[in-house]
This record gives C-alpha cells, sequence and structure tokens, in this order.
C-alpha cells in the first residue's frame, strides 16, 4: 500500500481509527474527516505514532459532516490537492439507534437515514468524481443490513440501504474502472457497541456473544484489515460484494 492515498470517513470512531493505523502502518498515505477538529487531532497522533516512517506530510484532516454534500466535496478536493491523487476511500461514518416500530419517531428515523444512508451515497456519488481509475470504495452495512435486528427498525433499514447503494454502484462503477464492496460487521468492540448493548444486561450481551462461533467482540482491528483488503489492488476481482465479519453470527 505504501504510496496509496486513501479517504476514511468515521475516522475517529473505533473501525475509523483502527483502519487508519493500519493504512499508515502499510506506508499509504491517509485523509481523515470526521465531525469533531479536536477528536481527529487526536487520531492523527494516535495515527502518526502507527507508522514507522516520519508521517506528518502524510496524513491529511479535515472536519466533514456527511449529511453535507458541499462539505464531502471540499474534503475530497482538498485530499486530491494535497496528494495529487484518490486510490479508495473506506466510508465508515455512521450513528446506532434504537427504537421498535412503535417507538420509531420520525425525527430520529430521518437523523439516521441522513448519516447512515443519505451520508454514504453523497460519500459514492463526490468519491466518483475524484477517484483513480482501479480506485476502490468500502462502505459500512452492519449484520443488521443482512438480515433484520427488532428494536432497530431505523438502524437497520439504513443499513439494508447500504447494501442497495453498494451493488449499484459496483455495477456503475464498471466504466470508471471503480470497485465497490462493503462489509457487515457483527459486535465490533467499539463505543457504537456499548450504544447497541446499553439496555442488554451484561449476563445477556456475554451469552450473546459467548454463543457465537467465535465467541467473543471482534477487536476493530481485525475488522480494519478486511477493509485494507478490499481496499487494495490484492481484492482486483472483488466487487458488489458484502463481507460478513460477525464470529459467524449469521450462519
Ligand atoms: N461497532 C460495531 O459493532 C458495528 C457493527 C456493525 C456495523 N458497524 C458500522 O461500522 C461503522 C463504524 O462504526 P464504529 O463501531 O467505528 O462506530 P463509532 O461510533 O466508534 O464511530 C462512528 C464515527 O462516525 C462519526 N460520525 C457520526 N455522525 C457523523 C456525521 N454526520 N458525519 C461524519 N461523521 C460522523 C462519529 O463521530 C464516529 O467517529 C458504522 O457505520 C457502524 O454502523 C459497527
Amino acid at each position: 500500500m505504501e504510496g496509496k492515498v486513501y479517504a476514511l470517513t468515521g475516522a475517529t470512531g473505533g473501525i475509523g481509527l483502527a483502519l487508519a493505523k493500519l493504512l499508515a502502518s502499510r506506508g499509504a498515505k491517509v485523509s481523515l474527516a470526521d465531525i469533531s477538529q479536536a477528536q481527529l487531532d487526536k487520531a492523527a497522533e494516535a495515527v502518526k505514532h502507527a507508522s514507522t516512517a516520519d508521517y506528518t506530510d502524510s496524513i491529511f484532516t479535515q472536519t466533514c459532516d456527511v449529511r453535507d454534500a458541499s462539505q464531502i466535496q471540499a474534503w475530497l478536493r482538498s485530499t486530491v490537492d494535497k496528494f495529487g491523487k484518490l486510490d479508495g476511500a473506506a466510508n465508515l461514518a455512521g450513528v446506532f439507534s434504537r427504537a421498535s416500530v412503535e417507538e420509531q419517531q420520525l425525527g430520529e428515523w430521518e437523523r439516521v437515514i441522513s448519516i447512515n444512508l443519505t451520508g454514504t451515497m453523497l460519500c459514492i456519488q463526490a468519491e466518483f468524481e475524484v477517484l483513480s481509475k482501479g480506485g476502490s470504495i468500502v462502505n459500512a452495512t452492519s449484520i443488521a443490513g443482512i438480515r433484520g435486528s427488532a428494536g432497530c427498525f431505523a438502524y437497520c433499514a439504513s443499513k439494508h440501504g447500504v447494501v442497495g447503494l453498494t451493488r449499484v454502484a459496483a455495477l456503475e462503477g464498471k466504466d470508471k474502472g471503480i470497485r465497490v464492496n462493503a462489509i457487515a460487521p457483527g459486535y465490533v468492540d467499539t463505543a457504537m457497541l456499548d450504544q447497541a448493548l446499553e439496555t442488554t444486561t451484561p449476563e445477556d450481551a456475554a451469552k450473546a456473544i459467548g454463543a457465537l462461533p467465535v465467541p467473543r467482540k471482534a477487536d476493530p482491528m481485525e475488522v480494519a484489515k478486511l477493509i485494507a483488503f478490499l481496499l487494495s489492488d490484492e481484492a482486483s476481482y472483488i466487487t458488489g460484494a458484502i463481507y460478513s465479519i460477525d464470529g459467524g453470527m449469521n450462519v
């Protein structure tokens, strides 16, 4: 991945930060976007430490709310201005939300859809404009994008939508030589999982996780390794795929 340039949204989150560190350790340049500049500064320091070389000129950060097309375009333009090209993008920004069919409020529905689904759609559109030929996009869906998840009406719908976006973009990426895939994680040890398990007792959570064929949570770095593979030329024949990484939850 030496010399490659990758752009990440949700880059200060659990999976995004792990991916940024991994790409840096493999010699790639990274452009990190998230909503808080303070968090981005903190992430940039952590990423610099993960690199074996002097990484100061190999990292770029910019605040970007994925609900706003002009912010996404500005961030990606700045990325290409700084590094001269873009080889791949990981669209990881997302929020969790818990509401049953009966509880679902329209305002919360719109918030979740606007970040998880519309945000991913706007990122793909902007990335199609600037990615180099042979480029790769990886979107974040979820186990909840593949099967139903009671009590997660909006989240589940948004992640099912990301599967559709991924498949259409993979088909239409043909003319631009862009591959588009998605990862579908199960339990990954991040702040979002803590939020998702808030309403479950520790005993019930341990029981559910312990029942998996791989009976533990994923470390975010395990998910980062899958994303890095899909971003890389090693995955040159893979497009339109939805990769489960869930310890066997969906078997
Ligand atoms: N952690 C899990 O178990 C799990 C499971 C399945 C899917 N996922 C998906 O993986 C992705 C990464 O999740 P994570 O566990 O690292 O979560 P996380 O909460 O640690 O990180 C999510 C990041 O997205 C950012 N974000 C939120 N709203 C944004 C907006 N409007 N614009 C830009 N950035 C925004 C947050 O600031 C945060 O840094 C998410 O899309 C999530 O839905 C996570």
